[in-house]
């Protein structure tokens, strides 16, 4: 037997395979239990003791280069496998969406995204609370006086408790500022918020549907002034409206739960039917706000004599309609196709203040 012939013999089936099944054929035929080194190996046995130990050494070392062989052969095919599969699996990034995804984003949803953008880059994060309030979140620790007219006021849906028992009644939340009791209760100042969700009232006009959106604003620290809400509230005017300064009125009003309190307009004109933002000598109310009531620190566990600060109230749909010049409330939840195509937003561009707000 030659043992070179069959090393070189081995080596070339190693080489030729293609793929790691013709690999492992190979293999098997060269070291397997009937392979051809285990055939000559077992030969051995014929041979004289000296001999016998010097084929056997060369018969080790056939068998040590085969493997190395398969070894550096099945690197390869795995890489060369490998290779293949990340061609044929290709995605480019750069082909066009598909022509057929014509989906649009609600006004509300960007609107959402909008204020969320605008007052997330001022450092006010979101919060969330449940639409199914019970009366001291929604009313109570808000300074409602127990029978306080706002509380009818606000057209308040009543859900009925358990076994009838009114003391466990709940209501579906008529604004956002119960998410700011809440926020006070489990969180320590400084406390910097916003809370955009859905609110009911019992009401159904051309301005008014009975489930709409509100967004709330919430700012408690030890040195929290008015003025610190101006400019808070008259940067986000600017930034979303994209007016270079918005004019802003601050109408001394009442709430509840703030003190001072006021609602404000922003400037605009009306002429020729046309509403246009940041311009002329017209006024329009778009949200309300004041100092938060010592009361309602206290209600909420909050020290008055250490902790201040500003909230506000905005409905998201009327800046939306007063953004978008959406002229009917109730359009916004006809669930109309082509009222959507007309007002909707590309879906895929997400609100932001580097990129400007509208896609
Ligand atoms: N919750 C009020 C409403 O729904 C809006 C509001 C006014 C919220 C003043 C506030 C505020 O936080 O300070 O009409």
């Amino acid at each position: 037997m030659n043992v070179d012939v069959l090393k070189s013999e081995l080596l070339a089936e190693v080489s030729a395979a293609t793929d790691l099944a013709g690999l492992d054929a190979a293999r098997v035929a060269a070291l397997g239990k009937k392979g051809k080194v285990t055939a000559a190996m077992k030969g051995l046995s014929g041979l004289a003791p000296e001999e016998r130990k010097s084929a056997g050494q060369a018969l080790n070392s056939v068998k040590d280069a085969v493997a190395a062989a398969i070894e550096a052969r099945k690197a390869e095919l795995e890489e060369a496998a490998l290779e293949k599969q990340l061609q044929e699996d290709r995605l480019d990034m750069s082909l066009p969406v598909r022509p057929e995804s014509r989906g649009k984003l609600h006004p509300i949803s960007q609107t959402m995204d909008e204020v969320v953008a605008i007052f997330g880059a001022m450092g006010l994060s979101v919060r969330e609370g449940p639409n199914i309030e019970d009366d001291f979140h929604n009313f109570g620790a808000l300074n409602f006086a127990e029978e306080h007219p706002a509380r009818q006021m606000m057209d308040t849906f009543y859900l009925q408790g358990e076994d009838g028992r009114a003391d466990q009644n709940k209501v579906l939340r008529t604004h956002t500022s119960p998410v700011q009791v809440r926020t006070m209760q489990t969180e320590k100042p400084p406390i910097r918020i916003i809370a955009p969700g859905r609110t009911y009232r019992s009401d159904y006009d051309a301005t008014h549907t009975p489930m709409f959106h509100q967004v709330e604003g919430l700012v408690i620290d030890t040195d929290i002034t008015f003025g610190h809400l101006k400019g808070c509230l008259q940067e986000f005017c600017d930034a979303y409206f994209e007016v270079d300064h918005v004019p802003l009125r601050f109408r001394p009003s009442y709430f509840p739960f703030t003190e001072p309190s006021a609602e404000v307009d922003i400037g605009c004109s009306r002429k020729g039917g046309e509403l246009k933002i940041g311009e002329g000598d017209d006024w329009m109310e778009i949200l309300g706000c004041g100092m938060v009531h010592p009361n309602v620190l206290t209600n909420c566990g909050l020290d008055p004599e250490e902790y201040q600060g500003f909230a506000f109230g905005m409905g998201i749909e009327r800046i939306a309609m007063l953004k978008y010049g959406i002229p009917d409330l109730r359009t916004f939840y006809d669930a109309d196709i082509r009222w959507l195509k007309h007002y909707g937003f590309a879906p895929l561009e997400a609100a932001s203040l580097e990129r400007g707000l509208t896609p």
